[in-house]
C-alpha cells in the first residue's frame, strides 16, 4: 500500500558533532527536516546522559525548525517548566517512568505543549486504551532507547499497526512517530504500517549528505 501523504522527519541532535553544533543546526535549518528531535536523558530511566537545558537553550536560539523533545528521564512532569522555556512544541514523556501518566499529559496541554508518551520496545500498544484520545503524539521505540545507532527491532513495526488500529477504532487525532533505528528500507515500511513523523539520528548524520539524506526520507 502506498500512501498519498509526506512523512515527517524529526532528524536526532544526538548523533550530530558536539564539537560544532550551530554547523549541524544550520544544516537542518536549511533541510527538509520538520522537527529537530531532543534526546534528553538522566543515567536512571536510561543507562546514559545525554545533553541538559543550557545546552538545548542554544538548541533554541539557533533553530529555525519545531523542537520535538524527548525526555527519557523518571519523573519528567517536574521540568514540565524548563522543557516550556527551550521552545518545545512537543514533550513526550516514557509511559514507564510516570505513575501518574493522565496528570503528566495534563500539565505538558496546560503549559502549552503538544503532549507525547513514548513506550518502550516491550511496552505494549493496548496499555494507552484509556488515554489515547488525551494524547497528541505516541512515539513507538523501535530501540531499547539510551544509545543512537542500534539496530531496528522488527516487532516495532506490528506495534505501529495496532496503534494505528488503536487511533483509529477510537476517533482519536493522535499522531505516530517511530523513534530508532531507522533508513530508508525501515522508513518506508513503517510509513505503510501507518507512521506520520520518523526520527532519524545516524542515518542522517553519518550520511555524506545529510540534507539529502533528509529529503529522502521525507519523499518516501
Ligand atoms: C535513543 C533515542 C533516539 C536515537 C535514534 O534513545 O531516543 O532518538 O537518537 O538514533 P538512531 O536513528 O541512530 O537509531
Ligand atoms: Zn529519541
Amino acid at each position: 500500500m502506498s500512501v498519498n501523504r509526506k512523512i515527517q522527519i524529526a532528524p536526532s541532535l544526538l548523533a550530530a558533532n558536539f564539537g560544532n553544533l550551530e554547523k549541524d543546526i544550520q544544516m537542518l535549518n536549511e533541510s527538509e527536516a520538520d522537527f529537530i528531535h531532543l534526546d534528553i536523558m538522566d543515567g536512571v530511566f536510561v543507562p546514559n546522559i545525554s545533553f541538559g537545558f543550557p545546552v538545548l537553550e542554544f538548541v533554541n536560539k539557533l533553530s529555525k525548525k519545531s523542537l520535538d523533545a524527548h525526555l527519557m528521564i523518571v519523573d519528567p512532569g517536574k521540568f514540565v517548566n524548563e522543557v516550556k522555556a527551550i521552545g518545545a512544541e512537543i514533550m513526550t514523556v516514557h509511559y514507564e517512568a510516570c505513575p501518574h501518566l493522565d496528570r503528566t499529559i495534563h500539565q505538558i496541554k496546560e503549559a502549552g505543549m503538544k503532549a507525547g508518551v513514548s513506550l518502550n520496545p516491550h511496552t505494549p500498544v493496548h496499555l494507552l486504551e484509556e488515554v489515547i484520545n488525551d494524547i497528541d503524539l505516541l512515539l513507538i521505540m523501535s530501540v531499547n532507547p539510551g544509545f543512537g545507532n542500534q539496530k531496528f527491532i522488527p516487532y516495532s513495526l506490528d506495534k505501529v499497526r495496532q496503534l494505528k488500529e488503536l487511533i483509529v477504532r477510537k476517533g482519536a487525532k493522535t499522531v505516530i512517530e517511530v523513534d530508532g533505528g531507522v533508513n530508508l528500507e525501515i522508513g518506508k515500511l513503517l510509513v505503510d504500517a501507518g507512521a506520520d513523523i520518523l526520527v532519524a539520528g545516524s542515518f542522517v548524520f553519518k550520511s555524506a549528505d545529510p540534507k539529502q539524506t533528509i529529503s529522502a526520507l521525507k519523499n518516501l
